[in-house]
């Protein structure tokens, strides 16, 4: 299996989560009717946003923290909906490649939600 590449690489890995998170009612509801968000317009977005991190490129300038603090102000973003994008983010990456990157991709994943999950919880007390 290969590693992480090219941003069509990423584009793949973005594709096949959406695909997952969208078949999953227990957490498509966020992106179907919290956020309505436009497929198309969005994972080019995810792209841009993980080739920074892991490819090097640049170009993602958002507060991403803030984004989600918004989302969970409409509605709320509990440990359990983290656990379930986590399992689909790492499948949709270990189901496409093996290797240095895609350990990468998955790490930087686990270290983004861990601090948006603290920044929830200070929000709630
Ligand atoms: C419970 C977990 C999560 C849920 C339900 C969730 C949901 C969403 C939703 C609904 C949007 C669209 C926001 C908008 O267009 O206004 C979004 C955007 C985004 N999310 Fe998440 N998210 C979660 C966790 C994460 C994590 C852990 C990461 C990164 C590791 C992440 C990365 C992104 C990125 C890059 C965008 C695009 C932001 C932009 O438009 O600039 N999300 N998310």
């Amino acid at each position: 299996m290969p590693d992480i590449q090219t941003q069509n690489d990423l584009y793949l890995i973005v594709d096949e989560f959406y695909k997952k998170l969208l078949s999953d009612e227990r957490i498509s509801y966020i992106f179907t009717d919290v956020v309505k968000i436009k497929i198309e317009e969005h994972l080019p977005i995810l792209v841009t946003f993980w080739s920074q991190g892991i490819l090097g490129t640049g170009g993602y300038t958002k507060n991403l923290t803030q984004i989600h603090l918004d989302i969970n102000e409409k509605e709320y973003l509990s440990p359990e909906l983290f656990t379930i994008w986590l399992s689909h983010f790492n499948n949709s990456v270990d189901e496409n490649f093996k290797g240095q990157k895609a350990e990468q991709i998955k790490t930087q994943a686990l270290s983004i939600a861990t601090v948006m999950q603290i920044k929830i919880s200070q929000k709630k007390s």
